[in-house]
């Protein structure tokens, strides 16, 4: 269910170039799933529907606190990454049907494929696969290497690649590249990103089940601008869906690529 909370900043840090790591402490937590995004509001003062659609990284429902990673590009996202430990800030969530943890059979191997602020959402499904035994391969894009995060932590659960686009860490090149030289093993393919990178994977393995991300597409977060409308293909009865409400993950074939 979706739930309205003034939740308390425990930590904010600069991980990378323009990357901001948030953590956040509240009661939503024991609701949040791996893939699911919040909306955050992310200024008291100025225009009132100021929110951005940021999505989930870690979850720890121990300590009811959970972590968002974003980019601060515009505006919006300059004010929040001005928030300090003990600011409280308004958000609504969880929102949207995340990844299916269950999705892999037991004792299988996943392949989770991120592109820039498409890789967050994968650090915590990495984290639930890993708790139920299953063995994940972590194939991460980025622009370049003053734009990657979060090596240690992705290593540290799992087989971890990779690639940027300059050439200044990993393979040079796009994820589908290094892919092919690789030639991983595994069951199911999970991946967030740029629309490219997801429509080359889902030609690249045909033979695979896998689920896509797609919240590059979001705008509003939440239903009102039809900013993320996307085309089904001919499998799906509905003609288009909302990738805010409907998704952001759909089973790979919903989505017209
Ligand atoms: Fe605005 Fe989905 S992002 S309707």
């Amino acid at each position: 269910m979706i739930r309205q909370e003034r939740m308390t900043v425990v930590q904010q840090s600069k991980i990378a170039h323009n990357i901001f790591e948030l953590t956040v402490q509240g009661e939503l937590v024991q609701e949040m799933t791996p893939g699911q995004f919040v909306h955050v509001r992310v200024a008291d003062m100025f225009e009132p529907l100021l929110r951005r659609p940021i999505s989930i990284a870690n979850i720890n429902k121990e300590t009811n606190e959970f972590t968002m990673i974003y980019r601060a590009e515009g505006r919006g996202t300059e004010i929040l990454s001005l928030k300090q430990v003990g600011d409280t800030i308004d958000i609504l969530g969880p929102i949207g049907n995340g990844f299916p943890v269950d999705a892999v059979p037991e004792g299988g191997t996943a392949l989770l494929v991120g592109g820039g602020i498409g890789v967050p959402p994968l650090y915590e499904l990495a984290k639930q696969l890993n708790a139920r035994g299953i063995r994940t391969i972590h194939v991460l894009g980025f622009q370049s290497e003053n734009v990657c995060f979060y090596e240690e932590q992705f290593s540290h659960l799992g087989d971890t690649h990779y690639v940027t686009a300059d050439g200044t860490k990993g393979t040079k090149g796009f994820v589908t590249n290094l892919l092919d030289e690789l030639q991983p093993e595994f069951d199911v393919f999970y991946s967030c990103g740029p629309l490219p990178m997801l429509k080359a994977l889902e030609a690249q393995f045909p033979d695979k089940p896998g689920y896509l991300s797609f919240e590059e597409r979001m705008a509003c977060g939440i239903g009102a601008c039809f900013a993320c409308v996307c085309n089904t293909t001919e499998n799906v009865e509905k003609d288009y869906v909302k990738v805010c409400s409907d998704g952001p993950v759909f089973p790979k074939g919903v989505v017209a690529l």
